[in-house]
């Protein structure tokens, strides 16, 4: 029996979207005032799920704690208060957008996770604006 398993967390982080290889009106007009370059915040909201066969023994897909540390230890750790432009490798020469953010997170989980379990991320950038990998 296959259960899906949610766990939410969040992280404050600032970032600019920007090409370099573009124009300051060329940024201005692909992704607006996100590109300001003196960069901004979000309250990121994550939602992980995890899909998996219900261990017969434990009654339990994963056990929530592995899970909430695994999260905390990998994402949160790694991007709360960060500028993620400045202050991450993942996003030094990657747009730090919702969409990338969000894949680099289940790339990361997913790894950590193995193949006996299938993550889903949710990522909101603002209650209203929302991702999720895979598509
Ligand atoms: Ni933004």
């Amino acid at each position: 029996m296959k259960v899906a398993v949610f766990r939410r967390a969040h992280f404050n982080a600032a970032h600019r979207l920007y090409n370099s290889d573009w124009s300051y009106a060329q940024n201005m007009d692909v992704f607006g005032i996100c590109t300001s370059p003196n960069f901004h915040g979000h309250n990121y909201e994550l939602e992980v799920k995890v899909v998996g066969e219900v261990d017969p023994v434990t009654g339990m897909v994963i056990n929530l704690k592995t899970l909430s540390d695994l999260i905390k230890m990998e994402i949160e750790d790694r991007f709360d208060h960060k500028n993620l432009n400045l202050d991450t490798d993942e996003f030094k020469d990657l747009n730090p957008t919702a969409e990338n953010i969000c894949h680099v997170i289940w790339q990361i989980l997913s790894n950590k996770l193995g193949e006996a379990y299938e993550v889903t991320v949710r990522l909101y950038e603002t209650p209203r604006n929302y991702v999720e990998f895979p598509a």
